[in-house]
């Protein structure tokens, strides 16, 4: 459970605290008054990592030189501090050289007004999501895919220069071929454990005559090493790998059509929150609680049977911190610590807590 947060220098905050509901916060406040990034502070916190971009760079406040997010969860003490140049971590004040503790202590899923590029977006989405999941889901994945994220920056980097250099282009197909074969696996894995849920999460909130899929779509074939090979002459004339785990992509369809071409906005919506409701429920089953749930905003693009049945159908038990910029429907939410987040003027933005709200 989270407990409480500090953050210095994150976003729009010079400097920011809140104390959490151990079962439902919720944070009410206009637009750009710093709601989404409440959320991803909580993220970067315990994922180290932002749903919102994929470097932290743009987190930090501008003008500043490093943020800091400071929280308290299950007890331990989380620190971590960013900066281009540096970056620290430490838990229960010792610090860590590596963030494989630092990463076992909290699991999340961040339900996001812009989950539909999920079915609408490109490969690179899927992939995020996928990646996400699997780096809370199996120890290694992080590191697996980091490995192969460096092997392939080089290799790539090798097979740009003029003329292109294939003995060093060669000595990284090797380590590409071990690292991404072992990345497949575990996305095959994850994917296959992953349908179910999110299956049985659409059959509960979108419409029970449309049959959804999901599929793991390898981007190379079976032996990544042949297809490597087979894509030699490709590889050369557009000077960068064109096969591999990198090209990988989820398979969603709806009555055994692209979701993204066939179902309407509103289906497309239900498929995006049923792959969160079966990212949940699938971290629910394998550690034996539920993970913290985060959800931005998502309640305004959803109609009601929708809404309900999206918080019918969220892990029970699991620790809620929802933002919002309209309380009309929180009729449905029945306990919980209710903020209001306003611009105070010279103060900055300030958290009143709405007390005894009864909603
Ligand atoms: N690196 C940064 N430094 C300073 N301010 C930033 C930085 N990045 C974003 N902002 C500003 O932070 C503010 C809060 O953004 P945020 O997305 O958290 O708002 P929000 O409350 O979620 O708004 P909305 O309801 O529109 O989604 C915005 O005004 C944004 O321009
Ligand atoms: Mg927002």
């Amino acid at each position: 459970m989270l407990r409480k947060l500090a953050i210095r220098d994150f976003r729009c905050f010079p400097r920011f605290e809140l104390e959490f509901d151990p079962e439902i916060t919720c944070i009410v406040g206009g637009n750009a008054l710093g709601k989404t990034s409440l959320l991803e502070a909580v993220v970067v916190l315990t994922r180290l990592q932002s749903p919102r971009t994929n470097s932290l760079a743009p987190v930090i406040r501008t003008g500043a030189n490093g943020l800091v997010v400071d929280g308290i969860v299950d007890n331990r003490h989380m620190q971590f501090y960013y900066s281009p140049k540096r970056r620290k971590l430490a838990l229960d004040s010792v610090e860590q050289k590596d963030a494989h503790d630092y990463l076992q202590v909290a699991r999340l899923v961040f339900f996001a007004n812009t989950d539909i590029d999920l079915v609408r977006g490109t490969g690179e989405e899927r992939r995020k999501f996928l990646d996400f999941l699997g780096s809370q889901f199996f120890r290694d994945y992080r590191s697996i895919l980091r490995s192969y994220d460096r092997a392939l920056r080089s290799r790539n980097a090798y097979l740009k220069m003029t003329p292109a250099r294939t003995r060093e282009v060669a000595a990284y197909t090797r380590p590409l071929i071990d690292v991404g074969q072992q990345l497949t696996e575990l996305r095959d894995s994850l994917v296959r454990r992953l349908e179910p849920k999110a299956v049985a999460a659409f059959n509960l909130i979108g419409d029970r005559d449309e049959q959804f899929g999901l599929e793991y779509h390898s981007g190379s074939s079976a032996d990544f090493g042949a297809a490597l090979a087979a894509s030699a002459e490709e590889e050369a004339r557009l000077r960068t790998t064109v096969v591999g785990p990198h090209r990988d992509d989820l398979l969603l369809q709806l009555s055994r059509q692209s979701a993204a071409i066939y179902a309407s906005e509103g289906q497309q919506r239900s498929i995006a929150i049923a792959l969160k409701v079966g990212h949940a429920c699938l971290l629910e089953s394998e550690f034996g609680r539920s993970p913290l749930l985060l959800l931005d905003d998502v309640f305004g693009e959803l109609d009601i049977g929708r809404r309900n049945r999206l918080f019918a159908n969220l892990p029970a038990g699991g620790q809620r911190i929802i933002t919002t910029t309209s309380l009309a429907w929180l009729n449905d939410v029945p306990t919980g610590k209710l903020y209001e987040i306003k611009d105070d003027g010279a103060r900055g933005r300030v958290l009143e807590e709405v007390s005894g709200s009864g909603f």
